[in-house]
């Protein structure tokens, strides 16, 4: 041997000293596996979608998801209002939450006797995550103030849609059925004696029912509670001679309340 293969033979043995000194003492391929490579490739396997090739002369079913179905079971999952509003939160087959800032979920006394429930966030309620804190929300904690009730103590507030509709326009169809779920399970949880329902789209949505000039001040059933629709204040802002018939709805609320005591 010359001189420069007693260096690999002496190279060759310390690497294989050292691997039997790290416990590769069997001999167990012809050939090295690169278990690095390997890793990788079972890695980008597992992350690939699954999809079952269909028989011959078969068409492969589109799976789709339906949104109700799915809202309801993510609502029915929900044993507490924090939970809800993380159910709400991971929900994504409703588009408008793509176009908020915020999910708007509530403000105000969980528990308390009175709940109300308007339609959806604007762009104050978008920007502050709480419904009612624009000008229409200001009007509305006047309305609770001339019967005693505040968000602070004693009212509890939410909205049929937790996201705000791009440019305020009216909630479809679609959208509020498949967030009614959420609705229903925020009420049975919040668990009300009384709600106020604020406006056409959430008279529709509770109600099923739209007309909210012959619907308000009339005593109905929404989610197996009494339930009274009035003005939205939005509207009373742009329509102040419909105020009159507001304080009606608000003593109507504000006698019935009396009333359970
Ligand atoms: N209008 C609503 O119906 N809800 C809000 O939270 C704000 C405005």
């Amino acid at each position: 041997m010359d001189s420069a293969s007693d260096m690999d033979w002496h190279a060759a043995r310390a690497a294989l000293e050292w691997q039997l000194e790290l416990g590769a003492d069997e001999c167990i391929a012809d050939a090295p596996v690169d278990r690095f490579a390997a890793e990788i490739e079972a890695r980008e396997a597992k992350a690939a979608p699954v999809v079952a090739a269909p028989m011959a002369g078969q068409v492969a079913p589109a799976v789709e998801q339906d949104p109700v179905q799915e809202a309801e079971r993510a609502a029915a999952g929900a044993a507490t209002l924090e939970q809800l509003r993380e159910a709400m939160a991971a929900f994504d087959l409703c588009d408008l939450r793509h176009g908020a800032r915020n999910l708007v979920f509530c403000d105000g006394v969980p528990g308390a006797k009175v709940m109300i429930v308007g339609e959806a966030p604007g762009r104050d309620e978008d920007r502050q995550g709480k419904p009612f804190v624009g000008r229409a929300g200001q009007l509305l904690d006047k309305m609770l103030a001339a019967i005693g009730l505040s968000r602070s103590e004693n009212v509890y507030i939410t909205n049929v849609l937790p996201w705000r509709p791009p440019q305020n326009r009216d909630p479809r169809p679609a959208e509020i059925a498949m967030m009614k779920p959420f609705l229903a399970r925020h009420i049975a949880l919040a668990d009300p004696d009384l709600l106020l329902i604020v406006g056409n789209i959430s008279c529709n949505a509770l109600l099923g029912k739209t007309g909210i000039t012959r619907l308000r001040g009339h005593w109905a059933e929404a989610e197996g509670r009494p339930a009274i629709p009035t003005f939205h204040p939005a509207y009373l802002l742009r329509q102040p001679q419909a105020k009159r018939e507001a304080w009606a709805d608000m003593l109507a609320l504000s006698a019935r309340l009396r009333a359970l005591k």
